[in-house]
């Protein structure tokens, strides 16, 4: 990120504008530029560049809607040939500018041996280092989430997860510690292990801690599924194919709290992380089988492919004992989120109206659209179970993001300021600053609801 963005006033001037600011910038430029563009058949919509006496670039001009607009020149970095750029905008759209052209720079390229066609990226010079540093700790947290997504399960094991935050951890001065495998057991987190026997890649909970003991206490918990094959209960190809970013909540978790810890939000945080894989061997967990949760709650495995929820309901258990003044889960947790809501919006479920709209409202400020769902109790009965306290899944076709919220519910006291995002963690199609593969989705839109409600 630091290589596509720094503080210089110097460059080819960049110029975005919004429509109705077009025609009064067109006509303030010379002769040979006008000239130019009505030649070329610019009509005033998206990106042109514009040639000096001698044929080289001297100008880009940007037309938007909406330059404030977060991704609106998502594409710029990609479109414009290599070189700096000095961003000519409104200073309100300054911001937006610089965050859409750093995500959109993102390359994932960690298996690309072949560097020779990798183009060289143009450069934005934005002239204030504060908005340099603004850019670069979103765009970073951003590029943290794709990258873990992005990278295939066999190089994303719960291990992998803990250097991932054992890093984090040292880079920004907070504690790390880490429960393993049948200590899983000792310590009573049954269904993490549950989950995460199977697999030769040992399950962990991955603890992060950081900030001033005085703050206000934010827990953040994210589902760490390295792969769901769905256990015995065995998912087809196609369902399959993309399970790699099943670990998605965890990576999203790190990513917002890599944004708290760079921007110092006065908070307490800690991340929790349910790091297993999903896999099939002789003592993996059964349908049928009974689990005794952190709780004491017995759960009967309905299907294990609804393992999600069950190694989150004792990190959430865990989590709630501290009382902490907020706790938020991100989780790639049900298909049945994606018939809802489609790919892009993420839905997510609040025990408090005023948390959830704040959150809303964050969200809409910054182009990070999330979409409140429905706790509705009267589903709770889906989750019976003949011999035990409830099932892990309903086993009807409707309403499973919002039975899978129930279930989690379940594990949390009352009174719990609770927020759970289902998200999807994936771009299945580009679009201007968002390439196909891992994606963030509502961390900004929570980081600054956070930030309007912790400083
Ligand atoms: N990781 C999946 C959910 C998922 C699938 C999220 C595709 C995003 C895209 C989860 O573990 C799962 O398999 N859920 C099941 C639940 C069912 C068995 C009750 C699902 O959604 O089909
Ligand atoms: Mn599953
Ligand atoms: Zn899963």
């Amino acid at each position: 990120m630091s290589q596509l963005i720094n503080a210089q006033s110097t460059g080819i001037p960049l110029y975005v504008l919004t429509n109705d600011a077009y025609d009064a910038w067109l006509g303030k430029q010379r002769a040979a530029t006008q000239t130019w563009l009505a030649t070329t058949g610019y009509q005033g919509k998206g990106l042109a560049t514009i040639p000096n006496e001698s044929g080289s670039l001297a100008a880009a001009v940007m037309v938007v809607n909406d330059a404030s607009e977060y991704f609106a020149c998502g594409d710029l970095v990609n479109k414009l040939p290599a070189g700096q750029y000095l961003l000519e905008t409104d200073e309100a759209n300054n911001s937006a500018v610089a965050f859409g052209w750093c995500v959109g720079g993102y390359r994932f390229d960690r298996y690309l041996t072949n560097e020779k066609h990798a183009k060289t990226l143009p450069v934005l010079a934005v002239g204030k280092q504060v908005l340099v540093d603004e850019a670069i700790k979103l765009s970073e947290a951003t590029a943290l989430v794709r990258d873990l997504v992005n990278t295939p399960a066999a190089d994303m094991m719960p291990q992998h997860l803990a250097q991932t935050c054992q890093a984090l951890a040292e880079e920004f001065g907070a504690s790390f510690s880490e429960v393993v495998g049948d200590e899983l057991l000792t310590e009573n987190y049954p269904t993490i292990h549950a989950v995460g026997r199977a697999s030769c890649h040992a399950p962990r909970l991955l603890d992060l801690r950081w900030g001033n003991s005085d703050a206000p206490k934010v827990t953040l918990v994210g589902k760490g599924v390295c792969f769901d094959s769905g256990g015995l209960d065995v998912k087809p190809a196609s369902g399959m194919r993309l399970m790699k970013k099943d670990m998605g909540g965890a990576a999203h978790v790190l990513g917002l709290a890599r944004m708290i810890m760079a921007f110092g939000l006065n908070v307490q945080l800690r991340v929790m992380i349910p790091a297993v894989e999903n896999a099939i061997a002789g003592n993996a967990f059964r349908p049928g089988d009974v689990i005794t949760t952190r709780t004491g709650l017995n759960v009967e495995i309905d299907n294990t492919d609804a393992e999600g929820r069950l190694v989150l309901c004792d990190a959430l258990a865990d989590a709630a004992d501290e009382k902490p003044e907020l706790i938020i889960d991100f989780a790639t947790l049900t298909g049945a989120m994606r018939v809802a809501l489609g790919t892009e919006l993420p839905g997510f479920f609040a025990t408090k109206d005023e948390t959830a709209n704040g959150i809303s409202q964050a969200g809409e400020g910054v182009q990070d659209p999330v979409w409140r769902m429905p706790l509705h109790q009267a589903y709770r009965d889906m989750l019976k179970s003949d011999i035990a306290d409830m099932t892990n899944c309903a086993n009807g076709p409707f309403g499973g993001a919002i039975t899978a919220a129930l279930y989690l519910q379940e594990f949390l006291p009352k009174e719990t300021d609770w927020c759970h995002f289902d998200v999807m963690a994936y771009n299945v199609r580009a679009l201007p600053g968002r390439p196909k593969g891992g994606e963030a989705f509502g961390i900004r839109a929570v980081f600054g609801y956070l930030q309007s409600r912790f400083s």
